[in-house]
């Protein structure tokens, strides 16, 4: 038993997806699933301590900024849909973003922070304050990488209009038939690049030209998917060159970067960084075992540990992490599974148990290793260590599973099994990685 040194901080890199390869039965992370997951099991806004960043399209002009939601004139009905959702003050993202957003004459934004910082409610707000209900036809379009995304959208902005009966919504989504070439009435239109496009071209349904905001949602993943990439730059083509534009994004990658500033001009910029995950409050062991059975007694009797607050437990492909649910569900233990073979539903229903602490002990393979704050895990236990699809030591999977444990400056544990010359050269590696970058 050894303890690491410890690190004050890395570079996160979100997004570069590492392969849990073996015999391909490990779990791959869809970016468009991953997000759809984190809306579904949250239910309030993700901590971050980090500063609001605001880069002016004009620095001359004066920066607003708000602390209430009365501040930005809405009409009464919305602001009573937004206090009916139960927000009472604008998130850090909103206090910035939504005066720029409402501003006249308008303002053209980029902006970018992790999922759960009320970006959604964001540009639902402004595209429910844009329209002109008493003009029949399409004002506002929004765009997202999937039907699911599209839908949870919607959601917000009919919870929001709830008060704003005479504001119409239609979802331009496969499957969703209209009657051709007669042009809709609906004011917003939100849905997939695809269909969007077939509703302003094939269909002529939309009249794109007279689009006088366009919303780019999850461009991050957007981007990462090659077809919804080139839709989206065709849909914006086909827009007015004064449209209000406005893209969003969790992520910071320069390919992000580079697309928003190609499809928005003029932006103004606003970021709020991700809080960096540390190893700093986390004690981290190894403990040295022979193989997948000692791996299992090892675990048993660490077992009492594990259930004094709650675990999470990570292997490599689902085979493994199927087959060590089910010795400790033998042993008598109460254990909860997550895997990437269920359904996004499936897979908020068990991280929803296990966040009200239903189940104590999470098996789990990388599809639950990353944007999945769950604050009352305290220890982690990389059954196998996180390797690439070379089998190098995969630092930033290992800092992404670690770094769930000891978030807000709580204490966390983790346990690492190593079982084979292998593996020491694994966390050896990893050990190296966190102590080199530390200084
Ligand atoms: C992780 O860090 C170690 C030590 O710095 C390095 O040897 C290894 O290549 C890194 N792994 C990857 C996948 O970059």
């Amino acid at each position: 038993k050894n303890h690491f040194k410890k690190n004050t901080g890395s570079n996160v890199v979100q997004n570069k997806i590492p392969d849990e390869g073996g015999e391909g039965d490990g779990d791959k992370v869809d970016l468009a699933e991953q997000s759809l997951l984190n809306k579904l099991i949250r239910h309030s806004l993700v901590k971050n301590r980090n500063q609001v960043e605001v880069q002016q399209a004009d620095p001359n002009s004066p920066l607003f900024s708000v602390k209430t939601f009365q501040e930005l004139r809405l009409k009464p009905e919305l602001l009573q849909g937004v206090f009916n959702m139960g927000f009472n003050r604008p998130s850090r993202i909103q206090e910035n973003a939504l005066p720029l957003m409402l501003a006249e004459p308008h303002q053209n934004l980029i902006a970018q922070s992790q999922s759960g910082t009320g970006k959604t409610a964001a540009f639902s707000l402004a595209m429910l304050s844009h329209v002109n209900p008493d003009n029949t036809w399409t004002q506002c379009l929004c765009v997202a990488p999937t039907y699911e995304l599209a839908l949870q959208i919607g959601q917000v902005i009919e919870q929001m209009g709830k008060f704003c009966p005479s504001v119409k919504l239609a979802y331009a989504i496969r499957g969703n038939r209209m009657d051709r070439r007669v042009k809709l009435q609906e004011h917003i239109v939100i849905g997939t690049p695809g269909t969007i496009l077939d509703w302003c071209t094939k269909y002529k349904l939309i009249d794109p030209k007279k689009i006088t905001m366009f919303v780019l949602d999850e461009a991050d993943v957007m981007i990462a998917m090659q077809g919804h990439r080139d839709q989206s730059i065709r849909i914006h083509r086909l827009l007015n060159k004064n449209c209000q534009m406005l893209l969003f994004s969790a992520t910071f990658e320069d390919s992000v970067m580079k697309f928003a500033e190609r499809v928005i001009p003029d932006p103004n910029i606003i970021r709020l960084k991700r809080e960096e995950e540390t190893l700093d409050t986390i004690k981290q062991f190894y403990v040295l075992c022979r193989e997948k059975e000692d791996k299992f007694t090892a675990l048993c009797n660490l077992y009492g540990c594990l259930t004094i607050a709650q675990a999470m437990i990570f292997c490599h492909t689902r085979k493994m992490a199927g087959w060590l649910a089910c010795s400790l569900i033998k042993e008598g233990h109460q254990v909860a599974l997550l895997s990437g073979e269920m359904a996004v539903e499936q897979r908020a229903a068990v991280i929803e148990r296990f966040k009200n602490g239903r189940e104590k002990v999470l098996v789990t393979t990388n599809v639950c290793s990353r944007g999945i704050d769950v604050e009352q895990v305290s220890l982690v236990v990389n059954f196998d260590l996180p390797v690439d699809v070379e089998g190098n030591a995969d630092n930033e999977t290992y800092l992404h599973r670690i770094g769930r444990t000891g978030r807000f400056g709580r204490r966390g544990f983790a346990v690492n099994m190593v079982d084979s010359e292998n593996s020491m050269e694994i966390i050896k590696q990893i050990e190296m990685h966190f102590s080199e970058i530390s200084f």
